[in-house]
């Protein structure tokens, strides 16, 4: 495939294939609210929005758009939506209060179980995140993630899931993004758990990660496979980077680094080798040496746990929302943190549309150079776009011109990934179903396809011009025999 081939910004005619899997998604934390109904425990989110909480207007998701209370209106805005999938998060301290399995709350499973029920009434499949973020605050208390303990708790718990709700769950994400939960939470420390340790603490974390995830795969594997027959991954998160000059080699190198300590780090273990990518090796390690540390910061996993933790993935999960221009840097050394172990500089894609998140222009080509590099690393596996979406403010409850604009072009380079480049994507998850809690945003900014008023009790959900355009969409898309009329989200009627 040469450059040119890829570079047209065209728009492309074309189908996805009758099967391919259309979703929603959204996260326990941003949506149901019932921070403590019935008998939930406090996630390490409860603790961080309670406390000294610096996200604008303070806000929290004690209520959020309230879906503890108001299944039925989320089921019935996925039925009119007509997609074929929702994906949906489990909060492990709504099931395990102190997120032990001696503490089960009853009340949270039954919540589930309506969930899952409703969806498949409808004929929707349920795609289900095991870890969203929301840690039992009791689990923060024994160490968190820097605890090699979560790895058997965090499988006891996937355990308990597979057992209560396999049965109709057939699609399982162990953890979203473990690269936010290790450099967010343990480096950075912007988000909870807000350890601020950015030398060390996340590779140890991502380390138990890895672990976690590969013991849960092989418990659905030893356990549930056979009866069930589902499918488990991780949901990865990735920018695609462009090198800021593409006939200079040293930033070639960069982007690709960049890719390795941000996708790679996770991917190459779980999807290659069992084993971490060698360029983050060879940093981490010149690094410590220079920092006159006795070994590297980055653990090594012994020839057992790589056969372990190698393939525990059925398919790739893949979580993205802009690009950026990658420079080479060769960063400081004080203080030691994975952020300077990269020796990049990362930039926006100046001539793209910003979007009102910093940073997050909206970069369709992006998304086609991403799912190409994931096809040549990873040994052309089947792909999902776990998520892919827009902020807009939040008053914006019809117009939302901006997002219909980046679904129709993002959409359409994955169409150009599947048909043109023959990349093997078997569905799209647009983000979100509903205007939620945005993490460290709160509610400022919006990416739902509905809009949700948060200033009402009742939390209405009104859906936005984007919620019309995918409605027809995926209406047109079952009701034809056998295509997806990629052209008919922006233009016809
Ligand atoms: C998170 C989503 C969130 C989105 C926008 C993603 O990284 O996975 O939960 O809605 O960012 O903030």
């Amino acid at each position: 495939m040469s450059i040119m081939t890829i570079t047209g910004h065209k728009y492309h005619y074309g189908t996805f294939p009758q099967d391919f899997l259309w979703g929603v998604s959204s996260s326990a934390y941003q949506i149901e609210g019932g921070w403590n109904a019935d008998g939930k425990g406090p996630s390490i989110w409860d603790t961080f929005t309670h406390g000294i909480n610096t996200i604008p207007e303070v806000a929290n998701g004690d209520v959020a758009c309230d879906s503890y209370n108001r299944l039925d209106e989320d089921l019935f805005m996925l039925g009119a939506l007509k997609v074929k999938s929702y994906r949906f998060s489990l909060s492990w301290s709504r099931i395990f209060p102190d997120g032990r399995r001696s503490s089960l709350n009853q009340n949270g499973v039954n919540y589930y179980n309506r969930l899952i029920d409703g969806l498949l009434a409808r004929g929707i499949t349920p795609m289900v995140t095991l870890y969203y973020w929301d840690l039992p605050q009791a689990l923060q208390d024994i160490g968190g993630w820097e605890s090699v303990e979560m790895i058997d708790l965090f499988n006891d718990y996937s355990d308990f899931c597979f057992a209560t709700f396999g049965d109709r769950v057939k699609f399982w994400i162990t953890f979203n993004q473990p690269h936010t939960i290790a450099w967010a939470g343990y480096g950075t420390g912007a988000m909870p758990p807000n350890v601020n340790n950015p030398g060390t603490a996340p590779y140890i974390v991502a380390h138990n990660l890895i672990k976690a995830h590969a013991t849960a795969y092989h418990t659905y594997d030893d356990k549930y496979r056979a009866s069930q027959g589902g499918l488990v991954s991780i949901a990865l998160d990735a920018d695609w980077v462009e090198p800021y000059d593409v006939t200079v080699h040293r930033e070639i190198l960069a982007a690709d680094r960049a890719l390795q300590f941000r996708l790679g780090w996770f991917a190459h273990p779980i999807f290659k080798n069992g084993d971490y990518p060698e360029a983050m090796k060879e940093q981490v390690r010149a690094k410590s040496d220079l920092q006159k540390l006795t070994g590297s910061r980055l653990p090594a996993f012994t020839e057992e746990e790589k056969n372990f933790i190698m393939g525990t993935a059925d398919v790739f999960c893949i979580n993205h929302y802009t690009t950026k221009i990658v420079n080479h840097l060769t960063d400081e050394l004080t203080p030691a943190s994975y952020q300077f172990d990269r020796d990049i500089v990362e930039n926006e894609e100046p001539n793209s549309p910003t979007t009102v998140i910093w940073g997050q222009r909206a970069v369709a080509w992006g998304l086609r150079r991403l799912l190409n590099w994931i096809k040549e690393e990873y040994g052309d596996p089947d792909i999902y776009v776990s998520e892919n979406g827009a902020a807009t403010d939040r008053g914006m409850t019809w117009d939302d011109i901006d997002r219909v604009f980046f679904y129709k072009t993002y959409i359409d380079e994955a169409l150009k990934a599947y048909e043109l480049d023959g990349v093997k994507i078997k569905g799209y998850i647009a983000t979100s179903l509903l205007d939620s809690f945005e993490w460290l945003h709160g509610y400022i900014y919006a990416f739902g396809l509905h809009y949700v008023n948060f200033n009402d009790v009742n939390r209405p959900r009104t859906p936005k011009f984007s919620q019309s355009k995918v409605c027809k969409h995926w209406s047109r898309s079952k009701a034809s025999s056998h295509v997806f009329l990629l052209s008919s989200f922006l233009f016809l009627d």
